[in-house]
């Protein structure tokens, strides 16, 4: 089954390094049953889509507003990302959540994203406390839930990803074991059928290294993998794209 392994720059990169290392990733094809999107700034997002045209990779976003077109100052659309060549949309990845970013916000920027006919990676997962309390399905369970109750009914057809991100494992150099991820993945999926989204894939992200993607990777259930820290070292990443 084709993979897909998406490189979350998050706000690490000036416009001008953003540039060099997009030009450094595609020097190289990915493996040819990867699919790879690269995640820049708003900024960058324009220039990256251009250095992006005639290689394999595929652009998308960090983010994207909760509203249409309109006086929204500071938002930048989902129609805007569209025009831009932007194909995915993280949203609400744990570094917004804990800024304040809730269900409601989420689960309308997701319907922003779809009505734009762009694919959301939708991020949720537990923090180590809840893990500790041995809550991770529940609050699983409960952040989808709550993004996906409020989607209109002809939304249930439309492609999403989810990406389970443990908090704890971001950033830090832990991650949950491949297998118990895998388990975690297939419950989201069921999960998202039983509420009656069908075209539902599940990704895993947290610590991935080109060391431990391969893990991951050989896990049916995983259908992919977001990547922060290591997706800014080209030689890293080119590794776990070559795998
Ligand atoms: P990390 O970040 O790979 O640096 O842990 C992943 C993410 O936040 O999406």
């Amino acid at each position: 089954m084709n993979k897909i392994i998406i490189a979350n720059w998050k706000a690490n990169l000036l416009p001008t390094q953003a540039r060099s290392l997009t030009k450094k990733f595609t020097a190289e094809r990915p493996a040819k049953n990867l699919t790879a999107v690269l995640c820049p700034d708003f900024v960058a997002l324009s220039e990256t889509a251009s250095l992006l045209k005639k290689s394999a990779f595929l652009l998308g976003a960090q983010d994207c507003s909760a509203f249409l077109p309109g006086a929204h100052t500071g938002e930048v659309t989902a129609a805007a990302l569209k025009q831009c060549g932007a194909k995915y949309v993280i949203i609400g990845h744990s570094e917004r959540r804990a800024n304040g970013e809730n269900s409601k916000t989420i689960s309308q920027k997701i319907q922003q994203a779809v009505a734009e006919k762009l694919i959301p990676i939708i991020c949720v997962g537990e923090t180590a406390g809840e893990r500790r309390l041995k809550k991770t399905k529940t609050v699983l369970a409960k952040q989808l839930q709550e993004v996906l109750a409020p989607l209109p009914g002809n939304y249930a057809k439309s492609p999403l990803i989810f990406a389970y991100e443990p908090v704890w494992a971001i950033g830090s150099g832990l991650t949950p074991e491949p297998l118990e991820t895998a388990e975690i993945c297939a419950m989201i999926k069921n999960l998202a059928a039983k509420a009656g989204f069908s075209r539902v894939t599940v990704i895993y992200g947290g610590s991935i290294t080109d060391q431990n993607a391969g893990e991951y990777l050989q896990q049916s259930a995983i259908s992919g993998l977001l990547v922060g820290g290591a997706s800014l070292d080209a030689r890293r990443f080119r590794r776990l794209l070559n795998l």
